[in-house]
């Protein structure tokens, strides 16, 4: 099975866990994307869904899914989005699509978190995948400098604004031993809008898309 396979494999079983009724919360990204066409044939069992990002609002909106404002629904039971990368604690690593800051927000407001992706995404030790970094414009060369402080590599990513109209630089180099610490300290770094660590709220099941099935992880 490719890896498109296994993100849509997993996007199915995250249908099944959830609640009737509601509003969903819905991240970003090719996993998610499945997981989105998957939920348009059930639309008729919940009110609407809260999108973390313009791409996924667009998607949603095409196939008929009802869009509501985060500030007009309240908290929301569940939230279901991708992830680069995953521990087995169910600290993540986001960010690829450039959608972290609203999929944070988004996750925090939900009582319950889904994770969908496909196997690879799971690691020992989080940091392989560049650790995206959402930052106010003026502050790009600043926080830079304190990234590099932390012992990563910053690199600006081109050509790139995010739905918040701020920039992105992708951290290389961090091996990410202690995630919430980490993320504690680049969310201190005046200028930081989000760090696309999900350490302090990390997912709370984590289903995998495997060749054997999909595999659940709960920490
Ligand atoms: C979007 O900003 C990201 O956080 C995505 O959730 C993450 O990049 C996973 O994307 P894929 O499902 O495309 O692998």
């Amino acid at each position: 099975m490719n890896a498109d396979e296994l993100k849509r494999q997993a996007a199915l079983a995250a249908i099944e866990l959830l609640p009737s009724g509601g509003v969903i919360g819905v991240g970003t990204g090719s996993t998610v994307n499945h997981f989105i066409d998957a939920l348009a044939a059930i639309k008729g069992r919940f009110e609407g869904a809260v999108s973390s990002s313009e791409a996924s609002t667009e998607r949603m909106k095409k196939l008929g899914i009802p869009v509501l404002d985060l500030n007009a629904t309240g908290g929301l039971e569940v939230y279901v989005d991708g992830a680069d990368e995953s521990n087995r604690q169910l600290h993540l690593i986001k960010g690829g699509g450039g959608a972290l800051t609203r999929e944070k927000i988004v996750a925090a407001a939900s009582k319950q978190f889904i994770c969908i992706a496909d196997e690879s995404k799971l690691v020992d030790v989080l940091g392989k995948f560049p650790l995206p970094v959402e930052v106010i414009p003026m502050a790009r060369s600043y926080v830079a400098r304190e990234l590099t402080a932390l012992g990563g590599n910053p690199v600006l990513r081109e050509r790139f604004v995010t739905d918040n109209g701020n920039v992105i630089l992708d951290v290389h180099g961090l091996e990410i031993m202690e995630p919430m610490k980490l993320e504690t300290q680049i969310n201190q770094i005046a200028g930081v809008v989000t760090v696309g660590l999900f350490a302090h709220r990390p997912a709370d099941v984590l289903i995998l898309g495997t060749a054997d099935g999909p595999r659940t992880i709960e920490p």
